[in-house]
């Protein structure tokens, strides 16, 4: 949800200390700064909106100091203003935080009638003073143990000291926070994508852990405040260019790497020679698995509701699914032979690693399906199943979206398979289409400028249904998604069958309405439900697939037709016309289309 990185360094640090906060933008970007050490002053720089306006505001190139810290803030407690950008500094302490302090207001109150004096409305700046107020009576590493057990909630902190200026102090708990090494310098970063354009090298924190960063050695510590040693692992060395190229905007170029993306992934998993899918090292025998719960949080949430129905038809297991938010509070019935399947593009969202952290103290089997490999849900699940898309750095996810239901889907074939629920030819014809998936993603990304022109509708319209069954449910919520958090316009996705229950009232006279209807078992149902929403003056956008059979309706405002394919797939083609019509509509709107208001890429709070 914020972005940190803390550099100490045998020379200046503050252009690179700029640089890891352009990175880290798509963390959080309501207000960003830093703070350097130099000659014995905190150089507190810090203003409100992007990166850009603390260069603008600021002279940075002269900002002194071979140490320092940077923060992107996505606001929790405290409006986005320059006074509760972080970071938040005393006369001898300055702090950047990426978490919820939850007894901050205690904590302050008691810190106040300590004398102290609090310029912000945000949680952090209690960090900063508790932490000032244990130096006055301990040493430094007592004096962060002590601070860190008086607090509730959950940080990841770069801190540094006016009186102790030649090292960083790092501490994680539940929010993720990385070491990273480099030539006389060392790192603090909230990820590895922070470090990773300075550095290859990283040590990540666990829960409860701190750490002392100098610029020639770090430390580690562990709850107590005992010395302890800590891996330092690699960071995969697939560096996938990280610019836009010739796209306007991330978004746009990630909706078009989808076809290489998909190749790739299916390359991963499909082992072209025998015409069979290898998940290896797979921990478990099939027959201990017969129930999967599937667990996320926004489109991965929709890519658990994919994955559900693909099991409902192709395997006899019991599924669920469940928004992560929601499971880690509810009365959970715990069973050892169910599988559980955590999906975060990201690997570091909040709510879902506290699912996981759920199952892992109830010893259940976790296996996560995530983008970022080093990412604290990978690590802690016992088995990690990639979907290789490379960075995704456009806040609306596209392309992993159909990573991770392909990797689900491939996943669930093999698990058929194993469980003799498809014969062999039905699972070798299945791969066979798969594999000519990435063709059928490319042509039907074709459909580019009668979706643009389409786009207009949407917005002038102040609100919209996405309507689908079965397989196209999922991707009627997506799709809505999609239009709702780049364009800002109310949109709802809806079981097609739902509507007469209800939401048929608000259709009225021109309300457009996206109904996504394949020929597909479904077909015939669902066309009947799109008559009824255009009997009440809906403009239909109907999304199908090639046939040569005749669509069976008249007063359809707009058809798009996508590739046709075996109906296990069509999901991936359905979702394609989708993204490119958010797209399309937030760029109509002028929006900041990577970088959505009030939203984040990683949200590392609950
Ligand atoms: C999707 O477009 C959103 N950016 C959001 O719903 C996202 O999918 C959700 O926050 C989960 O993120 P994760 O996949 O990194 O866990």
């Amino acid at each position: 949800m914020c972005g940190i990185i803390g550099i100490s360094s045998n020379k200046s640090v503050s252009s690179s200390i700029l640089n890891s906060l352009k990175k880290l933008e798509y963390r959080g970007y309501d207000s960003a700064g830093l703070a350097t050490l130099s000659d014995g002053v905190i150089n507190e720089v810090k203003s409100e909106g992007r990166v850009d306006s603390l260069e603008k505001n600021f002279d940075l190139k002269n900002l002194k100091g071979n140490i320092g810290i940077g923060h992107v803030r996505w606001a929790t407690h405290g409006i986005p203003n320059s006074v509760n950008a972080h970071p938040h500094s005393s006369h001898n302490v300055s702090v950047v935080h990426n978490g919820i302090i939850e007894n901050s207001t205690t904590l302050k109150k008691s810190l106040i009638s300590k004398g102290h004096n609090f310029k912000s409305q945000t949680d952090t700046e209690v960090i900063v003073h508790l932490i000032t107020e244990n130096l006055r009576s301990s040493e430094l590493e007592l004096a962060i143990t002590k601070t860190l057990k008086q607090l509730q909630g959950s940080f990841a902190l770069g801190i540094v000291f006016k009186d102790i200026p030649d090292l960083i102090v790092g501490a994680r708990r539940g929010s993720p926070l990385a070491v990273g090494y480099g030539p006389n310098e060392n790192y603090l970063g909230s990820d590895s994508y922070a470090l990773k354009s300075m550095t290859n090298k990283v040590t990540y924190l666990d829960d409860g852990e701190f750490c002392i960063v100098k610029k020639d050695q770090v430390l580690f510590f562990n709850e107590q405040g005992k010395k302890i040693n800590k891996k330092i692992l690699e960071l995969s060395s697939n560096e996938a260019n990280y610019d836009k190229g010739d796209f306007k905007h991330f978004m746009a170029k990630e909706i078009e790497e989808q076809p290489t993306t998909i190749k790739t992934g299916i390359k991963e998993y499909v082992d072209n020679l025998n015409k069979d899918i290898s998940i290896f090292n797979f921990p478990w025998n099939i027959d201990e698995i017969n129930s999967i719960t599937l667990i996320g949080c926004g489109t991965a949430y929709h890519s658990c509701l994919m994955a559900k129905y693909w099991l409902e038809e192709l395997t006899s297991l019991e599924v669920s699914i469940d928004i992560a938010s929601e499971f880690r509070y509810r009365r959970n019935k715990f069973k050892k032979d169910t599988l559980y399947i955590f999906v975060s593009q990201s690997g570091e969202t909040a709510d879902t690693y506290a699912a996981l952290d759920l199952c892992n103290k109830n010893k259940m089997k976790t296996c996560a399906v995530v983008n970022v490999i080093e990412s604290s849900i990978a690590r802690d699940s016992n088995f990690v199943l990639p979907i290789h898309c490379g960075p995704e750095i456009g806040v609306a996810s596209t392309k992993a979206f159909l990573g991770q239901i392909l990797v689900l889907y491939i996943l669930i074939l093999k698990i058929s398979s194993l469980r003799k629920e498809i014969d062999k030819d039905q699972y070798h014809e299945k791969i066979k289409d798969l594999k000519a998936l990435p063709s059928l993603i490319e042509k039907t990304l074709l459909h580019d400028n009668d979706i643009q022109a389409i786009s207009s509708t949407f917005n002038d319209a102040k609100g919209s249904m996405f309507l689908g069954r079965g397989f196209s449910y999922p991707i009627a919520l997506e799709g809505a998604l999609k239009l709702k958090e780049l364009s800002y316009i109310h949109a709802e996705g809806y079981p097609a069958g739902e509507m007469k229950h209800g939401p048929l009232a608000l259709i009225e006279e021109g309300m457009p309405v996206v109904v996504l209807a394949p020929r597909d078992k479904y077909y015939k149902k669902t066309i009947s439900n799109m008559q009824e929403v255009i009997a009440r003056g809906a403009k239909v956008l109907l999304i199908t697939n090639k046939s040569d059979n005749e669509v069976v309706s008249e007063n359809i405002w707009e058809t798009i037709e996508v590739e046709n394919t075996n109906d296990d797939l069509l999901p991936f083609l359905l979702t394609i016309p989708l993204q490119k019509l958010a797209y399309y509509s937030a760029l109509k709107k002028g929006y900041d289309i990577d970088k959505p208001r009030n939203l984040a890429k990683s949200v590392t709070v609950e």
